[in-house]
């Protein structure tokens, strides 16, 4: 059985002060709980706590001239366990592509990181019938040789649903997650998508999901904790 986890995407988000807030979190036996804040924040952490930290992204390089970016070594030296990588808001954004996320995946396996790489179709392409299609070729150019169990985490987030309060039938996460399942035996697979205290345990009762990718929700423990709560108890 692959582990279960709630992990939390601040974005760019978030305040010492906030983070301060993390200790009320609860750290259920049989839950990993991550928690993604900005990179500033890392060195602030307490990064031997209960709650594992990680970065949202880091750089394919150990090093050298690119400005503003931040090596894997880096997020590991500043107390980083995990990084995010081709977070839909990174392809989109910055124009990533399944085959820089592989390079940066790689980047994370060599520093030591656990890596939770994201894929998902947007909304044209599930109309359009080709969602697995998708979801299949980013997975597939996105995780290079050596991806374990033990160093990926898949985070299923479809676009559409992220940031949005829309949220795929049960239904269509299981098709993907058995999908996913099909190409994954072993690795923990998240869903990711405006996941609420109010839709996780309907969520989490789907097959072949292990947990969740938390944006807004994870904000504030309030609503990040029911998640968790909701996630040790399916
Ligand atoms: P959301 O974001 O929970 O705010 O929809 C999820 C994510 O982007 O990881």
């Amino acid at each position: 059985m692959p582990r279960k986890i709630a992990a939390g995407n601040w974005k760019m988000n978030g305040t010492r002060a906030m983070l301060a807030e993390l200790s009320r979190l609860p750290t259920p036996d049989g839950v990993d709980v991550v928690i993604c804040p900005p990179a500033t924040l890392l060195p602030v952490a307490d990064v031997d706590g209960p709650i594992a930290m990680g970065g949202q992204d880091c750089h394919a390089a150990t090093s050298g001239a690119h400005t503003g970016d931040l090596s894997a070594n880096m997020l590991i030296e500043a107390g980083a366990k995990y990084v995010i990588l081709g977070h839909s808001e990174r392809r989109t954004d910055h124009g990533e592509t399944s085959e820089e996320v592989q390079a940066k995946t790689k980047a994370a396996y060599t520093a030591g990181l656990i890596a939770i790489v994201c894929i998902g179709e947007t909304l044209s392409e599930r109309e359009a019938g080709e969602t697995l299609d998708v979801v299949g070729e980013q997975i597939d150019a996105s995780l290079p040789d050596g991806a374990t169990a033990e160093n990926t985490v898949i985070a299923y987030e479809p676009v559409w649903a992220i940031g949005t309060g829309k949220v795929p039938t049960t239904d269509q996460i299981a098709e993907v997650h058995a999908f996913l399942r099909g190409k994954q035996p072993d690795m923990a697979i998240l869903y990711g998508g405006s996941v609420k205290a109010s839709n996780a345990a309907e969520i989490f009762g789907v097959p072949n999901v292990d947990g969740a990718l938390v944006g807004g929700a994870s904000l504030k423990p309030e609503d990040f904790g029911p998640i968790i709560s909701a996630l040790s108890e399916s």
